[in-house]
C-alpha cells in the first residue's frame, strides 16, 4: 500500500490490481463482475482494519493454556453507499461477520453530477463505533464528501472510505472536505471525463453489479 498523503492510501498489492483489471474489462459479465468486487471488499478491508484493537485472553489448546489476541474493545459498522457499495459489503462481512451494517442511498443527477440522498439508516449508537463506508467509485467525491458529513452529523467519528477506483478529482475533494477519515483507494486513475466518468475506469459500477442500465 502507498501513502499518497497523511490519511490517503492507494494500493499496490498485485492480486488488487490484478482483480481490478477484471473489472474494467467491458466483457467481464455480471457474474464475475460482482463476485470480483466482492473479492476486492474482502482484500481491502482486510488491510483497511489493520490497526483493529486486540486483547489477550486465555485459550487452552489441546497441548497447553496460553495467551492469545482476539479482536477488542470497538464495534464496527459498515456503510455501503447505495447501490454500488452494497457490492463490497459481503467481502467484509466475511472478515467482521458480527459487524452491523447501515445504508446511506445517493444517486447522482445525470446533468448536474450533484449527489442526492434518498435513504440514510445507520446502526446505533454510531459514535461508538469503527465505521467502513464503501463506495466502488469515488468520481466527483461528491457522493462521497456528502455521504461522510451525513455518517458525521448522525454522532460517527472514526471513519475508514473504501473506493476501489478514485479519480484525483475526487480523493483531493473527500480529503479535503473531511481531513480526518482514512481513504483507501484500490488505484487512482487519470482523470473525469465530459460526464464526471472515471477515465480509464469500469463504466457505471451500480449497472455492472446489478446487471441494469
Ligand atoms: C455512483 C457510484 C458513487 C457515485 C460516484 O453511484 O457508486 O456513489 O456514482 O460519483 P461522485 O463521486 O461523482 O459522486 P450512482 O450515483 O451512479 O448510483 P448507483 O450506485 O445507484 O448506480
Ligand atoms: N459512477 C460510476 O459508477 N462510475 C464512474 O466512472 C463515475 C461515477
Amino acid at each position: 500500500m502507498k501513502q499518497i498523503c497523511e490519511n490517503v492510501y492507494e494500493f499496490t498489492h498485485p492480486l488488487i490490481q490484478h482483480k481490478i483489471t477484471i473489472l474494467r474489462d467491458k466483457n467481464t459479465g455480471t457474474n464475475e463482475f460482482r463476485k470480483v468486487v466482492e473479492e476486492i471488499g474482502m482484500l481491502m478491508g482486510f488491510e483497511a482494519l489493520s490497526d483493529l484493537p486486540v486483547k489477550e485472553i486465555e485459550v487452552e489448546t489441546p497441548i497447553e493454556t496460553c495467551k492469545s489476541p482476539v479482536i477488542a474493545g470497538r464495534k464496527l459498522a459498515i456503510v455501503p453507499i447505495l447501490r454500488a457499495g452494497l457490492g463490497m459489503v459481503p467481502g467484509i462481512l466475511a472478515l467482521t461477520p458480527s459487524a452491523k451494517v447501515g445504508h446511506i442511498g445517493m444517486y447522482r443527477d445525470e446533468e448536474t453530477h450533484e449527489p442526492h440522498e434518498y435513504f440514510c439508516k445507520l446502526p446505533q449508537p454510531i459514535e461508538e463505533r469503527t465505521i467502513v463506508v464503501t463506495d466502488p467509485m469515488l468520481a466527483t467525491g461528491g457522493s462521497a464528501v456528502d455521504a461522510v458529513s451525513q455518517i458525521k452529523k448522525h454522532g460517527g467519528k472514526r471513519i475508514k472510505f473504501l473506493a476501489i477506483i478514485g479519480a484525483p478529482e475526487g480523493v483531493k475533494r473527500l480529503h479535503e472536505a473531511h481531513p480526518d477519515i482514512e481513504i483507501y483507494v484500490g488505484h487512482i486513475d487519470r482523470c473525469l471525463n465530459e460526464n464526471a466518468y472515471i477515465c480509464p475506469g469500469l463504466g457505471d459500477a451500480g449497472d455492472r453489479i446489478f446487471g441494469t442500465k
